[in-house]
């Protein structure tokens, strides 16, 4: 989501005139974009900030922005008592920046974290600056009213608001049109994407046909509120990517209830059982939150147990940390000892790890179709791509190169990454994947 507000804001900055350059020490503008979703997100960001700050001892007229969630949740300590910043925008005053940045310049400290219930940003084209040219993101959606009890996100970035449907499939004619090839729909939670009656899985198939050579992902989903409707969209077109992130945030019921989410581990089961038996050869990812507030040997084992049975692809871990302003922060004892945590996080970590290497291992010998995406970070003679079920995989670089989709047999894998070998250049339409055992 960052990461896509960035690239809005980078728009208007360059509107504004202003040009961007490669490094900090040449700046004389620096926005840092912030998260606030757990404490060491915002501890990298004070330590950022100090860096900036010798930065500034060299060059007096240098700016320091925060962005973003942070910035609603700390203004005043950025401001007044760390005297680290000189503007402070929250994630829906974006447009604020240039006559902000004009207060700076006149001497003032400028802040604005306003939330507001309408904006989307939907017609400022973001600008993706240093990405590759093959993956987008669009953002569809912002802000949250799940409520759940642990998170920060509905207090930093307000109220649940759709971008409206016309908005976002110029964006994707667009991106097309530049030559991309693969787009993740962003939203908190993009089951509750409503622009006048247009739900997500109608969103989802518009976007699909958009061009057919373009695949399309999307970001997060809530099990609350699944729709069998969009299962079948991404079975039957296949631009739609056979891959879901779906957190599940614990494996205890009683955990569940304490963190306000509104199902029960049987009921996310079955969900996960339907996209399996939907959408043969479906991936699936999930988060997990281990150690909130009264969480017992107990709970973390059936949260292992979860994991066990389902065999995520991949999974997002981690320990709970307390945001103040949530109902765990005003309600609960963030009780569970931080060695405890640690501990019960590994665990995890392990179930997981031995999960997705089992899963890993079954696309040995199978043949996928890799959107090539960079050159390996390992070595130039290797590029690295993702299948349509959203595995990393290596090959060799032979005549590909980053935008192909290559058919690719699959012949060695770790529970993080697949490796294989190129066959050809091929088409989403054109390819036939593998028969999937269910
Ligand atoms: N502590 C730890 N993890 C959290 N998340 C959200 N809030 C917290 C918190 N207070 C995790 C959830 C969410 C992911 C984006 O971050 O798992 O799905
Ligand atoms: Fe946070 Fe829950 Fe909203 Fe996700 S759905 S952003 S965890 S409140």
């Amino acid at each position: 989501m960052n990461f896509a507000d960035s690239e809005i804001v980078n728009s208007i900055l360059m509107e504004n005139g202003n040009k961007p350059v490669d490094n900090p020490e040449s700046a004389d503008i620096i926005l840092v974009n912030t998260c606030s979703i757990r404490e060491n997100a915002e501890a990298k960001i004070w330590n950022r900030l100090k860096f900036f700050r010798s930065i500034k001892k060299q060059n007096r007229d240098l700016t320091v922005g925060v962005l973003g969630c942070m910035a609603e949740r700390v203004r005043e300590r950025f401001l007044e008592r760390e005297k680290l910043v000189d503007l402070v925008v929250g994630p829906d005053a974006y447009r604020e920046i240039p006559s902000l940045l004009a207060e700076v310049s006149s001497g003032q400290k400028a802040v604005n974290v306003i939330l507001s219930l309408e904006e989307t940003y939907a017609d400022i084209t973001p600008v993706r600056r240093g990405g590759n040219g093959v993956t987008a993101f669009v953002s569809i959606m912002r802000g949250c009213d799940n409520m759940c009890s642990f998170c920060v996100v509905p207090f930093t970035r307000g109220r649940e608001r759709s971008r409206a449907t016309t908005s976002i499939l110029d964006e994707l004619t667009m991106l097309s049109d530049q030559g991309y090839k693969e787009v993740t729909l962003l939203g908190q939670n993009v089951n509750s994407f409503n622009d006048d009656g247009v739900r997500f899985a109608e969103l989802m198939y518009k976007a699909s046909l958009v061009n057919p050579e373009m695949r399309i992902r999307f970001s997060t989903s809530h099990p609350k509120d699944f729709p069998d409707e969009l299962l079948h969209a991404i079975n039957e077109q296949k631009n739609l990517c056979n891959y879901i992130h779906i957190p599940a945030q614990s494996g205890n019921n009683e955990v569940l209830r304490r963190m306000r989410r509104p199902y029960s581990r049987e009921q996310y089961l079955s969900l996960l059982e339907n996209m399996r038996e939907i959408i043969p050869g479906v991936t699936l990812s999930t988060d997990i939150i281990t150690g909130f507030c009264g969480e017992t040997e107990e709970e973390h084992h059936d949260t292992l147990s979860l994991m066990d049975t389902v065999r995520f692809e991949m999974a997002y871990l981690f320990a709970y940390s307390e945001r103040e302003r949530t109902l765990a922060h005003r309600k609960f004892e963030d009780d569970v000892p931080q060695d405890v945590k640690q501990r019960r996080l590994q665990e995890i970590i392990d179930i997981q790890r031995a999960g997705a290497l089992v899963r890993n291992q079954s696309d040995i010998g199978r043949r996928h179709l890799v959107l090539v995406e960079n050159e390996s970070k390992r070595s130039a003679d290797k590029l690295s791509g993702r299948t349509d079920t959203n595995k990393v995989v290596i090959l060799d670089r032979k005549d590909f190169k980053p935008g192909d989709y290559v058919e690719v047999v699959i012949n060695d894998a770790t529970s993080a990454t697949l490796f294989g070998e190129g066959l050809r250049v091929s088409s989403i339409q054109e390819f036939e994947p593998d028969l999937v055992q269910v």
